[in-house]
């Protein structure tokens, strides 16, 4: 990965290891020639400048969507762990993450491979008809929208395409269950087949099914 990039990766506000992103990098320059990137979960833009880098080292055409309501999940409220009061909008009283990520992919020189997509996902993922190359699933963390993601975003995986799942945790001493349910739902589907695990990440390869089929 370019060393400019990754100093912007490295400072961006976010949660995702280095060894995590630099797996998104590889993954995502493996994919993007073939079709659109897209995260569910774009915060501040830690994960789209890795995935943004891998499309700008793949050359031309490529593209990252960052699918993101910007309001923040349930633990990013205030009272909560991963709360940071610096990104809450003072005037309406909610968290607001759009400007920080716009800043994150503005300073990374990425905003022409970079698409901000602003909503809910489930609203987003209901009209959405495109074949993904790459699926970086990293939303809400509670069952219900964990679920939701997976049900609405993994069918538009395209044949050869890569369903990444963040926070993975197969021991729940270490984190909360839903992202490690959605894992085990897509290999029970029988449309995805594990081909690396890394840290929390779990990547998937779509060996089953085309784009818009039912994925299980
Ligand atoms: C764990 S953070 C993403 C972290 C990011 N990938 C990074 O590298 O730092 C989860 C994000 O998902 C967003 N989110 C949660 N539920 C959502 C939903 N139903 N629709 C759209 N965005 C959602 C939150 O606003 C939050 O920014």
């Amino acid at each position: 990965m370019d060393d400019g990039l990754l100093a912007h990766a490295r400072a961006a506000t976010g949660f995702m290891p280095d060894d995590e992103g630099l797996l998104l990098f590889r993954r995502g320059v493996e994919r993007a020639p073939h079709g659109p990137l897209l995260e569910v979960g774009s915060y501040c833009g830690k994960s789209a400048v890795y995935l943004g880098a891998a499309v700008r080292a793949a050359g031309a055409g490529g593209v990252l969507f960052g699918v993101d309501h910007h309001r923040g999940s349930e633990e990013n409220q205030a009272g909560w762990e991963h709360h940071d009061a610096s990104l809450v909008d003072p005037e309406v009283g909610l968290m607001d993450t759009l400007p920080r990520f716009r800043r994150t992919v503005h300073d990374a020189g990425l905003e022409d491979v970079v698409v901000a997509v602003v909503g809910e996902s489930r609203t987003v993922s209901a009209h959405w008809r495109t074949p993904l190359s790459l699926l970086f699933v990293d939303g809400g963390h509670g069952r219900e929208p964990a679920h939701a993601d997976y049900a609405g975003w993994a069918p538009w995986v395209m044949a050869d395409g890569l369903l990444v799942v963040h926070d993975v945790f197969p021991d729940p001493a270490d984190g909360g269950r839903p992202p490690y349910e959605v894992y085990l739902r897509a290999l029970a589907g029988g449309a995805f087949t594990e081909v690396e695990a890394l840290g929390s990440m779990r990547v998937l390869r779509r060996t089953a099914g085309s784009p818009g089929d039912p994925v299980g």
